[in-house]
């Protein structure tokens, strides 16, 4: 049997393959961050093409915490019909579906809010320097409501979960000791740094119950290895079901690496979690799996639970049937063109050599 194809489960809930849809911003919503059809049809056409599990791309819990104005979010009642549209399109497909949930600390757009962050360092954004606002503790119990009823929305839309957006420098990922210099009970020891996403975990579970997926997109070198997996186990202890790891503030390039694996630095970070957390909870590593042979090659020496795919599933819906049948698909080529930030055009070279505008992305 392909190891892909083989079922896990995720917290209390059955993914019916190994292969995820990593979340991966669009940034064509209005400023009112509601659902429209293209997320609709987005989303189903990766559902109805293989993928077991889809995270929806980073979901802002408070509008003045975007990393654009043209993000989608949870953050109003009003923006809860839209997700179940998009979440009622996917789920007959058999796929489990859950947002990200993001807030964006030092990665927030200057038009959506002040740039935020758990000490007040100063900041390159889009090129200039900004001194961060350091966040009170009182705001920190505010933001870390926002996800709670956002996770609450989430539930009330159909998502079978919510991941927590914990990497890429966003707020879950600045409590940690590179930007975190307080010595409160949010600062100071390993504990206290992840106590901002564990009050966060804690008050979902309680919110959502059991059988709603808590999982952590959690930065997986911060600044050691070391120490990002003692962040994770604190996530672990306080209830989250599943871990994906990125990368996060520190310079990925100083990450010790034997450039002869046919995988990269950031997805060895995933190897490196799953090594760790094996048998205990499930882990994904992400980046660079564009191939069906790579997908298939860390699947088969279990060298992570779940492959998480980005651009590749941007670049064609069919790579999950790739990897599990062998069908045929159309390969991103890294030209970046998806790009990461809101000033890129999105167009995706393998449209054109599709030459099908079904796969519309
Ligand atoms: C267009 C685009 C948007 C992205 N949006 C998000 C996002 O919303 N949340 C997130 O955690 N990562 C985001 N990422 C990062 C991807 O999830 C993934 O980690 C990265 O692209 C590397 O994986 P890949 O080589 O499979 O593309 C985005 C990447 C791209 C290219």
């Amino acid at each position: 049997m392909n190891t892909a194809s083989m079922p896990i489960w995720i917290g209390k809930k059955v993914c019916k393959n190994r292969i995820t849809m990593a979340p991966t911003v669009k940034f064509t919503a209005g400023r009112d961050g509601m659902v429209t059809d293209f997320f609709v049809r987005h989303y189903s056409l990766r559902a109805q093409n293989g993928v077991g599990l889809i995270c929806v791309e980073a979901t802002a819990v408070s509008p003045e915490g975007r990393l654009a104005p043209s993000q989608i979010g949870l953050w109003s009642d009003a923006q809860i019909e839209g997700h179940r549209r998009l979440v009622e399109t996917c789920h007959p497909f058999d796929v489990l579906i859950m947002p990200q949930l993001h807030y964006g600390g030092l990665g927030t757009h200057p038009e959506c809010g002040p740039l935020t962050s758990p000490t007040a360092v100063t900041w390159n954004v889009f090129g200039k320097k900004v001194q961060a606002e350091e966040l009170t503790v009182a705001e920190i119990h505010r933001i870390q409501q926002c996800f709670i009823d956002a996770a609450v929305r989430a539930r009330e839309a159909g998502y079978d979960g919510v991941q927590l957006h914990g990497c890429h420098r966003y707020l879950i990922n600045d409590f940690s000791s590179r930007v975190n210099q307080r010595t409160d009970m949010y600062g100071g020891s390993t504990e206290n740094r992840a106590r901002f996403g564990c009050e966060i975990i804690e008050g979902i579970r309680r919110a959502c119950g059991d059988d709603f997926i808590i999982s952590m997109r959690t930065s997986g070198f911060d600044p050691t290895v070391e120490e990002s997996i003692r962040t994770a186990e604190c996530y672990v202890e306080a209830g989250c079901d599943y871990l994906q790891v990125s990368n996060g503030i520190e310079d990925i390039a100083q990450l010790p690496f034997d450039e002869s694996l046919p995988y990269n630095r950031v997805a060895s970070l995933g190897v490196a979690f799953h090594e760790h957390f094996k048998g205990r909870v499930p882990v994904s590593a992400v980046n660079g799996i564009h191939t069906p042979d790579l997908a298939r090659f860390l699947l088969e020496h279990e060298l992570t639970d779940t492959v998480d795919l980005a651009r590749g599933l941007l670049a064609d819906p069919a790579l999950a049937d790739a990897i599990l049948y062998g069908a045929p698909y159309s390969k991103c080529v890294g030209c970046k063109s998806c790009g990461w930030g809101p000033l890129h055009a999105h167009r995706c070279p393998a449209l054109d050599r599709r030459q099908n505008e079904e796969w519309i992305w």
